[in-house]
This record gives C-alpha cells, sequence and structure tokens, in this order.
C-alpha cells in the first residue's frame, strides 16, 4: 500500500533499524552500542570508540593494541592524496578538500575492480577501509590546516594515540595532556548520532551497493551544510561579529528582527537541549582555564543565556565545540573537517550495518507538476502504443 502522507524533511519517519547508536530526546540521552557517550568521552581514546561503533563492543587491551598498530601503520599522508590536494587552490574550502582526498583515496583503493558487483566489498574489507580511512584522515585535515599557512606537512609519530598524534599532526608540537583530553572528548562525541542527514546519505549510496568511499564522499558533501555539520565553524563566525559579551543583547535584537537562525542553537530531534552539550561544555571550561580566556566563556554564556530566555532553544554540540576548537588553535575552516575525522567511524559503522541487511532506499513524491501534455505532432510509435494498451488494461 502506498502512504501519500508527506513528511517534509522526512520529519519523525522511522527508516530503519539500527545497533549503532539510540538518540533519546525524552530523557536526553545519547548510547553508543548501549553506553552512554558522556562515559566513553570519559573514559575511552577515541580508537576504542571507533572498535566499539565498528564491532560492537568495548575492545581488550590486545584488540585495541591490535587496532593502533593498524591505525599507526596508516596515519601518514599517502603521496598521490597529497598530489591530488596540491592540485586545489589554498583558498578551496577544507571540506571540499576532504572530500577530494577521500574521492582520490577511493579511486586508489578500489583500482582493479571492473566488476562493479565487486566494488562494494566483504565485509572484512569494509572493515579495514573504515580503519584506513580512520587512520588517514587526521594527516588530510593537519595538511590542510598547515598548507593554508603555507606551511609543510608533518610526519606522525608513532608513540603517540590517535588524538595526541592528530594535535601533533596539525601544530608540530606535543599538546598539553589537558587539550589532548578536551580534544578525544570532542572526537568521541561527534562521532555517532543514528540517522542524521550525512548517515543516511552514507546509507542511501550504500543502499544502491556503491562502495564504501562513494558513501562517505556523499556523506562529507552533506555534513558541509551549515544546518549539519558546518554549524561548528558558522558559531564562530558569529562569536568573532559580535565580538564581546557586552555586545550580545544589541547583536542578538538585530540578528532576531531580522529572522537569522543563530547558528549552534537547536536541532531536529533534541528539543530540550543536547545530550552532548554538558559534556562539551565542561570540555571548555577545562581549554578557558588552560588558555586564561575568560572572556570568550562570557561570551558564549552571554549569548546562550540570552537566546535560551528569548526563543527556548538549546544549544547543540556545535555551540561549545567550535570556541573549544578555536582556543585549541585551530582555524574556522578547519572546524567542520575535524568532525568528519570523528564522524567517519559513525559513518562507516552505518556502512556495514546497511550492506548487511540491505534494501535499496528509494521513497516516493506527489507529483505537483503540470498535467499531462504532449509535444505538437509527436505520433507514438507501435511499441509505445502497445504499452500504453497494456498499462491502461492492467489499471482496468
Ligand atoms: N535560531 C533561530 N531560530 C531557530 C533556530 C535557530 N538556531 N532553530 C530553530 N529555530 C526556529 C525556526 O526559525 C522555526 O521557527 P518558526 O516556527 O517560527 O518558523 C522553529 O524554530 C523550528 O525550526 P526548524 O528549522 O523548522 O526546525 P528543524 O527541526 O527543522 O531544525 C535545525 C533543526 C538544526 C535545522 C535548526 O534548529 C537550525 O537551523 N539550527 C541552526 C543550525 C545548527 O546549529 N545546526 C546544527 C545541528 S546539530
Amino acid at each position: 500500500m502506498t502512504d501519500t502522507q508527506i513528511r517534509k524533511g522526512l520529519a519523525g519517519v522511522v527508516a530503519d533499524t539500527t545497533a549503532i547508536s539510540k538518540v533519546n530526546p525524552d530523557t536526553n540521552s545519547l548510547l553508543y552500542r548501549g553506553y552512554p557517550v558522556q562515559e566513553l568521552a570519559a573514559t575511552q581514546p577515541f580508537e576504542a570508540v571507533a572498535y566499539l561503533l565498528w564491532t560492537g563492543e568495548v575492545p581488550t587491551e590486545q584488540e585495541l593494541a591490535e587496532l593502533r598498530t593498524t591505525e599507526r601503520a596508516h596515519r601518514a599522508l599517502a603521496p598521490e592524496v597529497k598530489a591530488v590536494i596540491d592540485l586545489l587552490p589554498t583558498s578551496a574550502h577544507p571540506m571540499d578538500e576532504v572530500r577530494t582526498a577521500v574521492s582520490a583515496i577511493g579511486a586508489v583503493e578500489t583500482a582493479g575492480i571492473d566488476n562493479v558487483l565487486d566494488a562494494v566489498g566483504t565485509p572484512e574489507e569494509n572493515l579495514r577501509r573504515s580503519i584506513q580511512l580512520f587512520a588517514a584522515l587526521p594527516a588530510i585535515v593537519a595538511y590542510g590546516q598547515r598548507r593554508r599557512r603555507g606551511q609543510e606537512p608533518i610526519a606522525p609519530r608513532d608513540d603517540l594515540d590517535y588524538s595526541a598524534n592528530f594535535l601533533w599532526m596539525v601544530f608540530g608540537e606535543a599538546a598539553d595532556p589537558v587539550v589532548v583530553d578536551a580534544f578525544n572528548r570532542s572526537m568521541i562525541l561527534y562521532a555517532e548520532h543514528s540517522f542524521n542527514a550525512s548517515t543516511f546519505t552514507a546509507r542511501v549510496v550504500t543502499s544502491t551497493l556503491s562502495d564504501l568511499y562513494s558513501a562517505v564522499v556523499a556523506a562529507i558533501g552533506a555534513l558541509k551544510g551549515p544546518l549539519h555539520g558546518g554549524a561548528n565553524e558558522a558559531v564562530m563566525h558569529i562569536f568573532d561579529e559580535i565580538g564581546d559579551a557586552s555586545n550580545v543583547v544589541p547583536w542578538l535584537d538585530e540578528a532576531l528582527a531580522s529572522k537569522r537562525k543563530i547558528m549552534g542553537f537547536g536541532h531536529r530531534v533534541y528539543k530540550r537541549g543536547d545530550s552532548r552539550v554538558p559534556t562539551m561544555h565542561d570540555a571548555l571550561l577545562t581549554l578557558v582555564e588552560h588558555y586564561d580566556r575568560p572572556d570568550l566563556l562570557e561570551l558564549s554564556e552571554t549569548l546562550e543565556r540570552e537566546f535560551v530566555a528569548r526563543k527556548g532553544i538549546y544549544p547543540n554540540l556545535d555551540y561549545p565545540s567550535g570556541p573549544a576548537y578555536h582556543l585549541i588553535g585551530f582555524d574556522t575552516l578547519t572546524f567542520t573537517p575535524l568532525f568528519v575525522a570523528a564522524r567517519v567511524t559513525g559513518w562507516t559503522a552505518h556502512i556495514m550495518e546497511q550492506l548487511a541487511a540491505n534494501a535499496l532506499i528509494r521513497p516516493l513524491s506527489v507529483y505537483d507538476g503540470p498535467a499531462e501534455r504532449h509535444i505538437d505532432g509527436y505520433v507514438p510509435n507501435e511499441s509505445e502504443l502497445a504499452a500504453a494498451a497494456r498499462a491502461e488494461e492492467f489499471a482496468g
């Protein structure tokens, strides 16, 4: 039976089951494979959470060691990927850069697979591809920021875990443990969030039996938009515009009068606050203290207080993560690529889950264009007439 009720933006539509994460807006909670995300953020390295998302369990010490060995072996910026990035103007948006780099990796990794039916890969191949892509992304994101600053890439360090090495490759100096911890928490909080727009995009592409890289490239395109991942970048632009806590009230008066959307607030699913915000806000507090920037905290808290009081719409994860990434030293343009590096774990987990019980995702639409009409003088041929007669017979 065809359901013709239109749910704009698929709001409220349940498209499938997933065992990867559970978003519960009533209790403001987010579970990854059953574990509350704040517990994972407080206790686990990001590599362990990636393993959990892919396999369903927190790794044993040995499993984590094995994952780390593979991850460390694939950290370096591959020469062919660097060459592709170097063809782009340094003014290219870093999300376009990351999307292009992943596309290049996909072309290299699937080279020689001539039969399109084979490109989709086995479960083992897709886990391997997921780990390698997860390992490769930090060098791509790091090089993006360095290239825009006219700097050379920095080789990875085998003695550092994922988060510490990521910061090393961006800044070329060992980060303070407080900073590594805040960054690690942000990566865990960004890793997964059920059927959000980019993850659903990845599942749609996968449902056609296309390959994992194509699905991730499409997901990056979806994440770039300011209604989704691009919001963390947009939050920082707003902070730059406001400048100082004392300007918040007049700025907000003007913004709301001109019906502007304030980036970093609101969520399609959470209506009473985003489950990830308290953990990220705590991480932001540690960074504010570490870098001695109470002014930034005051600006952030004042805007939040004023906006919530007026609209009753709460901050989402992008609100505290934007200033946190700014304090760590990331350029505003690098914020959404950091989100890619984190969310690639969730995307690839969903790609594997989709493939394990696949059904082509193909919704319907209600046509509201012009009624049937014809090109002047067109005469249908015999097979078209026969097909029309068959259709009429069937409908009758
Ligand atoms: N600033 C101002 N008004 C907002 C708002 C915001 N950030 N978020 C929602 N609203 C208002 C809308 O203008 C709308 O008001 P109206 O009913 O008077 O027209 C109402 O709240 C519902 O918003 P809508 O955009 O239709 O709801 P949604 O469920 O589709 O929106 C978002 C979810 C995320 C797209 C939306 O909140 C938004 O655009 N937020 C800013 C971007 C952002 O931070 N994205 C990251 C999400 S994690």
